[in-house]
């Protein structure tokens, strides 16, 4: 199956609350269909459900707590994930992250139930090191740069190119993704100059005054 090239992180900004989610995922439904641009994206919690039963293109949760089906108050399982219609979702986001361990049992989990992982991780050594879990993707994110206006394959590109290097030789399946202040559609060329299978952004779609200007420039290098 086809991994997105871009992967939109909703965040738990106030600008996707509510119906605003699905305004926004619909917006990049329809830029990604018309330009034939694979494209993700990650709702809130709350409006997973809705969002994933609305979309055609792929939806990821933000997290997921590797519990099975029982008594877990405020959890979010595998296994409800996947009654929700989501192709799989993040983990270990440097907002939310998880003990190691914690991260194997959740890919193994979402694994038993069809759902693709995208493990983040801070840098080349934590992406090596959650490869050996063989997920889906993994997305290497300097928590420093996050949320900035300096995208990580200007800061920083042998990161990406380091661990596009590091965890394809554990498990050369696994799609590569950068994030951390990718704005335009030269950072997002840039990263796959650098060898990664595309990025995950977060504030300069969700932020944006116009984000239908800025998805367009985004793959407009692509
Ligand atoms: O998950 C992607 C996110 O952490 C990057 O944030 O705002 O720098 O695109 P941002």
């Amino acid at each position: 199956m086809k991994h997105p090239v871009i992967i939109v992180n909703f965040k738990a900004y106030r600008e996707v609350e509510g119906d605003r989610a699905v305004r926004l995922s619909r917006l990049i439904q329809k830029v990604s269909t018309e330009n034939g641009v694979p494209m993700a994206v990650c709702p809130p919690h709350l409006s997973l459900g809705v969002v994933a039963r609305m979309l055609e293109i792929p939806v990821y949760a933000q997290s997921v707590d590797p519990l099975p089906p029982g008594p877990g108050t405020g959890y979010v399982t595998p296994s409800m994930l996947h009654c929700t219609d989501v192709r799989g979702t993040l983990v270990n986001h440097s907002e939310h992250r998880m003990p190691r361990e914690d991260v194997g049992r959740a890919v193994e989990m979402c694994r038993d139930v069809g759902l693709d992982v995208c493990v983040c991780a801070e840098d080349t050594a934590e992406a090596a090191s959650m490869a050996e879990f063989h997920p889906a993707m993994i997305a290497v994110e300097p928590p420093g740069l996050i949320g900035g206006d300096v995208s990580v394959t200007t800061a920083d590109p042998a990161i990406v190119s380091g661990t596009v290097d590091a965890v394809i030789a554990v498990d050369p399946e696994i799609a590569v993704y950068c994030g951390a202040g990718v704005k335009t559609g030269d950072d997002v060329r840039t990263a796959m100059d650098l060898g990664a299978h595309g990025v995950l952004l977060a504030s300069g779609v969700v932020k944006a005054k116009d984000p239908e200007a800025v998805l367009r420039d985004l793959i407009s290098k692509i």
